[in-house]
């Protein structure tokens, strides 16, 4: 082996162990809960304003969701969301219970004139958590629930539009659904100006702007999601 390969080989070996040091410290896992929580975030703005269709038109609807399961990427987007809700999650476990341990007694006080905030921020990883939960529920009452077919054109396609009317129907589904949504709103509301602040972007002059940005993009994407069981529920005569 010449000289030169082994520098290469050293120099990467160096980069890697950089690099996993840097996703272990708190500063690199603050940074990955933020760039992974931003990417969540995305999707649930695409996935609620895609899902909106159902105020519009059950076929719009049910071909809006065949063509996300029939388009060749759907593997590929699936396994980096997994990626993604996997990583912040564990992350943000992580990052909560090395705080605890670092400063194990809590504050007598919360900061004065600043309670609400706080208390959002100090729930941040019990709402992370109902989050989850609710996602996989999610998962088994949708993508995993009652298969109904329709055809359009001659082509089968999985009325999905029929399965959702069919859930937001129940009452239970109904409040359940816009508790847990209220609940990422509020997470939301938190967590994507928080990421900006931990990603670098603090400035007293565009902190604020940054606070009322992402408390907009909470209201916009719970409201949107609240609106859909409300249609169904009130509103959708079938
Ligand atoms: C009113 C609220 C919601 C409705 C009506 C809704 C509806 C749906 C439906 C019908 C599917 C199945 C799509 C398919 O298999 O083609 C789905 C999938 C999914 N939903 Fe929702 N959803 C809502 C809220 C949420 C929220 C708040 C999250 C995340 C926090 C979420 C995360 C997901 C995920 C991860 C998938 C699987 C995507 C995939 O595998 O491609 N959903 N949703």
């Amino acid at each position: 082996m010449d000289l030169n390969t082994t520098f290469e080989a050293d120099k990467d070996t160096v980069v890697m162990s950089s690099l996993l040091r840097l996703v272990k410290s708190t500063i690199g896992s603050k940074s990955l809960v933020g760039v992974t929580g931003l990417g969540l975030s995305l999707f649930v703005l695409s996935h609620m304003a895609g899902n909106l269709l159902i105020l519009v038109d059950p076929k719009m609807y049910n071909l809006y969701g065949h063509a996300l399961v029939t388009n060749p990427l759907i593997y590929l987007a699936e396994m980096g969301l997994i990626a993604l809700f996997l990583a912040h999650v564990v992350k943000a476990v992580l990052l909560t219970f090395v705080n605890r341990q670092a400063r194990p007694q809590k504050y007598a006080m919360a900061s004065s004139g600043d309670k609400a905030t706080s208390a959002v921020t100090k729930t941040m990883w019990a709402q992370g958590l109902i989050i989850f939960v609710f996602v996989i529920l999610h998962l088994f009452t949708f993508k995993f629930g009652n298969y109904y077919e329709v055809i359009y054109d001659g082509e089968p396609v999985r009325d999905l539009h029929r399965l959702v009317v069919e859930v937001f129907a129940q009452p239970g589904y109904l409040v359940g659904y816009i508790i847990a949504l209220l609940i990422l709103g509020l997470h939301l509301s938190h967590g994507v100006g928080s990421a900006f602040q931990t990603l670098g972007f603090n400035h007293p002059k565009y902190t604020p702007m940054i606070k009322k940005i992402s408390c907009l993009y909470a209201f916009i994407v719970a409201g949107g999601f609240i609106a859909q069981p409300l249609y169904v529920f009130f509103i959708y005569k079938g």
